[in-house]
């Protein structure tokens, strides 16, 4: 199984630092995030690891460059995190499933990509996305999806508390059909003018089933300072 890490984003809300210092080499301990990333895929099966970096990006080549299961694809322009992972399609190939880790995401406790593995390998489908119970009143920042069982129906960006048809988020972790690719071909700049995963694997499950696994870990957002800090403490708190 293939992994796609995008660590091509610009990572304004952690600004000035990033101008130098991708985000997601920020260290947690004496590692940086990408590595615990990195060892989450392997974890839960990735043998092969397509990391998208951007120009400015190079400190992440180099710290990971005697790494044989990992190479490096080029996002040119940061279009969004749908584009990011459509530069991995040669790379990843037209057959079976990969994952999806958000190079900014970590899962502290549990290995959040093995639990979308087992799901998957339990269910069949199209793929299985990784999702996070969020307090209600906070649904409004994230991708919040409308469940039937275990699997996505729809996917709504941003809700209302009142119109949010669940209170479980998007988050972080993605195991999906290569035909996502497809749609990501085709697919239409959303939010932000950006070319949105959400658009697609909201196309993706319309035509083919596709599962939500609340993972058992917790998410930190790291390119937030605020999500930065909380994965620090929760590492401290480990030690
Ligand atoms: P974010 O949504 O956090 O976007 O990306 P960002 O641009 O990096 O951050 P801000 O908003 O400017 O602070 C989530 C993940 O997707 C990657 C990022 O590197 C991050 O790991 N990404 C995002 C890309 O690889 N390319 C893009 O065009 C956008």
């Amino acid at each position: 199984m293939k992994a796609v890490i995008p660590a091509a984003g610009h990572g304004t809300r952690f600004l000035p630092v990033t101008r130098v210092i991708p985000k997601e080499m920020l260290p947690i301990g004496p590692r940086p995030a990408l590595e615990l990333i990195v060892g989450e895929a392997k974890e839960a099966g990735a043998d092969e690891i397509v990391m998208v970096i951007s120009r400015g990006k190079e400190l992440i080549r180099r710290y990971f460059e005697d790494d044989p299961a990992i190479r490096f694809v080029l996002q040119e322009e940061q279009k969004g995190l749908g584009h990011a992972v459509l530069q991995a399609a040669d790379a990843v190939g037209g057959d079976g499933k990969f994952l999806v880790l958000l190079g900014d995401a970590l899962v502290a406790g549990a290995s959040a990509s093995a639990e979308l593995v087992a799901m998957s390998a339990a269910h069949g489908g199209a793929g299985v996305i990784g999702l996070e119970r969020v307090p209600k009143e906070k649904v409004s920042r994230y991708g919040i999806v409308k469940m039937d069982g275990d699997r996505i129906v729809d996917m709504v960006e941003k809700p209302s508390p009142e119109s949010a048809p669940s209170d479980l988020a998007v988050a972080g972790r993605y195991l999906l059909d290569a035909a996502v690719f497809d749609m990501l071909r085709t697919q239409a700049p959303g939010k932000g003018g950006e070319i949105q995963l959400t658009d697609a694997i909201r196309r993706l499950l319309a035509e083919k089933p596709v599962c939500g696994c609340a993972y058992s870990g917790k998410r930190q957002d790291i390119g937030s300072p605020k999500g930065y800090f909380e994965a620090l403490k929760a590492m401290g708190e480990n030690e």
